[in-house]
């Protein structure tokens, strides 16, 4: 990406980071879930949301669909403009944890380098989820019948079918869809986020 932004300055923001965690009682962070198309990174990242948001918690999630409808919505997914929306929720996740929200994001995210870059926005706020379901579950489940679609030939570049995912090398956390259902996932990211963010006191 070239920057084009010049002459521009840095502000400082008058209200310390501590006490927007304080307040909160937990800290601020991104929850990274990358994962093939219907590997439950939606579903668990709004049964997450949900749980957290009546723990008293300031949680949002980002999703893939919904961003494209906006944010997203001149972007494709052909391998650049995957890189460009990863790039800009990466930006976009990075203010929302400043901010001292918990964001989770939920975006399929395939390729290794872009994460990165997700993870270099957010600093050490960022941490990975590996939503893992191998193609054949994935595509068993279609709850969107877009596998049937790119079977037909009907979407070009789909992840997993015709399009790569890169499987995570060192995520913070692996939540196996495969085996575990839904409430028993949901557990183990409560578990996670607990002794992750929150704030004795
Ligand atoms: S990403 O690759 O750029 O991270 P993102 O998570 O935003 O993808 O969007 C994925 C969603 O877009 C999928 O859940 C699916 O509903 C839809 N989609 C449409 N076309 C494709 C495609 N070619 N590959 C993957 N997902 C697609």
């Amino acid at each position: 990406m070239s920057i084009k932004s010049t002459n521009i300055s840095t502000i400082e923001h008058r209200v310390e980071k501590d006490a927007r965690w304080r307040a909160n009682g937990h800290r601020g962070g991104v929850l990274w879930f990358t994962g093939l198309s219907g590997a439950g990174k939606t579903t668990l990242a709004l049964e997450l949301e949900q749980a957290l948001f009546v723990k008293g918690w300031q949680a949002y999630v980002l999703d893939g669909d919904n961003v494209r409808h906006g944010l997203s919505s001149d972007l494709a997914f052909s391998p650049a403009d995957r890189t460009e929306n990863i790039r800009r929720i990466g930006e976009v996740a990075g203010l929302f944890a400043d901010a001292g929200f918990l964001v989770l994001t939920a975006f399929i995210s395939p390729y290794r380098a872009d994460r990165d870059m997700a993870r270099n926005a957010a600093t050490d706020a960022f941490h990975e989820v590996y939503i893992e379901a191998d193609v054949e579950t994935c595509e068993e489940r279609d709850p969107k019948g877009l596998y049937v679609k790119a079977r037909r030939g009907e979407i070009p570049e789909f992840t997993g079918i015709s399009a790569p995912y890169e499987v995570p090398e060192n995520p913070e956390l692996v939540i196996d869809t495969a085996a575990l259902d839904v409430p028993q996932s949901l557990a183990k990211l409560l578990g996670y986020v607990e002794s992750n963010f929150a704030i004795d006191g």
